[in-house]
């Protein structure tokens, strides 16, 4: 005989899964739910015996991506939905409303920087999820369908490029680029690797207008919540990324028998460059930042002067004009210094990203949606990338900030508190419902 405990269990699981047409329920996020997710996503890329607070190393296309994405379908498939990969590796999941409508799109990335935190993307993506879940508890019947989706390959360790899944959607696709080799791995390989095609990668590109809107919930990366003590930040804008690749050309020699006079030391070379892009960046007047983070050195070994050095160069500003001006005096700094080093300097301009407004419309739903919990806000600038960037020339984008603890993020130490995690998960789904209500944002 079923005791009362096991009904009682069973009438809550079926309330959860039915709705209840014609009445409304408060919907809200489980936030049990979304904690014990993102725990469990975090055992997908944890180094060896450690622990949640070891982080996470989980690289776009490596076998923590590919298990954690494996998993997140089974997630998506619990919770009632269909998940569907695109052609791109990018996973998407739809929810009911009207198929003559724009979806409403929101969402976020699993992958990590090497040696990267719990909450970076992945709270934006489990918190989607938590929005599929509620409207379906609640009993919601959406006017647009309301689609998940999970970005492929956001950060920029693989292939030295970031944003990558949603860059394709937009369109930002050229010969060659999944040709590019890294890790030994061809990039086309990589995508097929996570279940994309990249045979058929152009039906991964989306026109404007395909969605009536997308939302990103991601943790601020930065200090200004935390010390605010704020807990919602409305994204204004995301800056604009130049990204170089440098190659630094001198000659591999004797460590113990070459002069220092007669030396073509590349790494010397590049070492002054890393120091003249903080300078540069410093200099000027503003919020401008430069990064070298990435540096191989060729041939790496303690008794052999370097010949070859290649690294990353970025500058980010909410400006093109400052960052076109930062890369004309990268170019012109790098060639006076392989003048005086003996060495040459060859620097790409790799990739870009541009910046990105967010709308209005929806930064106006987002405001309502916290006004609604009773939650203070903050409008700010996001310093870092994100997959919306991309996504904000196909549809009105808007991204919701949570507070990062001392504003440590890229770090094991990153660290956003439960009940902010769970905040920000239902102000993306009140923003995600007052969209709703709107045909135009
Ligand atoms: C993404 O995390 C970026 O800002 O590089
Ligand atoms: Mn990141
Ligand atoms: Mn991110």
């Amino acid at each position: 005989m079923l005791s009362r405990r096991a009904f009682l269990s069973m009438a809550g699981a079926a309330a959860l899964v039915q709705p209840v047409w014609g009445r409304r329920q408060n919907p809200t996020i489980d936030p049990v739910r979304l904690r014990r997710r993102l725990e469990s996503l975090s055992t997908y890329g944890r180094p060896g015996g450690g622990t949640f607070a070891s982080g996470v190393s989980r690289v776009a296309y490596s076998v923590a991506d590919v298990t954690a994405r494996a998993w997140m379908l089974e997630e998506m498939k619990s919770a009632g939905v269909a998940p569907r990969i695109d052609a791109a590796g990018n996973i998407y999941a739809r929810l009911g409303g009207d198929a003559n409508r724009p979806p409403i799109l929101f969402g976020s990335h699993i992958d990590s920087v090497p040696g990267g935190g719990n909450f970076d993307g992945s709270l934006g993506t489990l918190a989607a999820l938590e929005v599929l879940h509620a409207v379906q508890a609640a009993g919601i019947t959406p006017r647009h369908p309301l689609e998940m989706v999970l970005w492929a390959h956001e950060e920029s360790t693989a292939f030295g490029r970031g944003t990558a899944g949603s860059r394709i959607v937009a369109g930002d696709l050229k010969a060659g680029d999944l040709d590019q080799v890294w890790n030994g791995m061809r990039r086309g390989d990589a995508i097929r690797r996570i279940g994309g095609d990249p045979d058929r990668i152009e039906e991964a590109i989306r026109p404007a207008g395909s969605w009536h809107s997308y939302l990103e919930l991601h943790i601020e990366q930065g200090g200004t919540l935390d010390r605010a003590q704020v807990p919602i930040g409305i994204v204004e804008g995301i800056v604009a990324i130049h990204r170089f690749d440098v190659v630094v050309e001198g000659m591999a020699n004797h460590a113990g028998t070459t002069p220092m006079g007669e030396r073509q030391d590349a790494l010397v070379a590049a070492s002054t460059l890393v120091l003249a892009v903080r300078e540069m960046a410093a200099a000027r007047q503003g919020r401008q930042v430069g990064t070298v983070g990435r540096i191989d050195v060729e041939p790496n070994s303690p008794n052999v002067v370097p010949g070859r050095v290649s690294l990353s160069v970025e500058f980010r500003d909410l400006s093109e004009d400052t960052l076109r001006e930062l890369g004309d005096a990268l170019r012109a700094r790098a060639a006076a210094i392989a003048r005086d080093t003996g060495t040459t300097m060859t620097i790409d301009l790799a990739t870009t990203n541009p910046a990105a407004l967010a709308d209005a419309g929806v930064q106006d739903a987002i405001g309502s949606a916290a006004d609604r919990a009773g939650l203070a806000v903050r409008r700010l600038p996001s310093g870092a990338g994100h997959d919306a960037q991309m996504i904000a020339v196909l549809c009105p984008m808007g991204m919701i900030f949570v507070p990062s603890a001392g504003g440590v993020s890229h770090s094991p130490r990153e660290l956003t508190s439960w009940d902010d995690c769970a905040r920000g998960a239902n102000v993306l789904l009140g923003a995600v419902l007052e969209l709703d209500r709107r045909d135009s944002v």
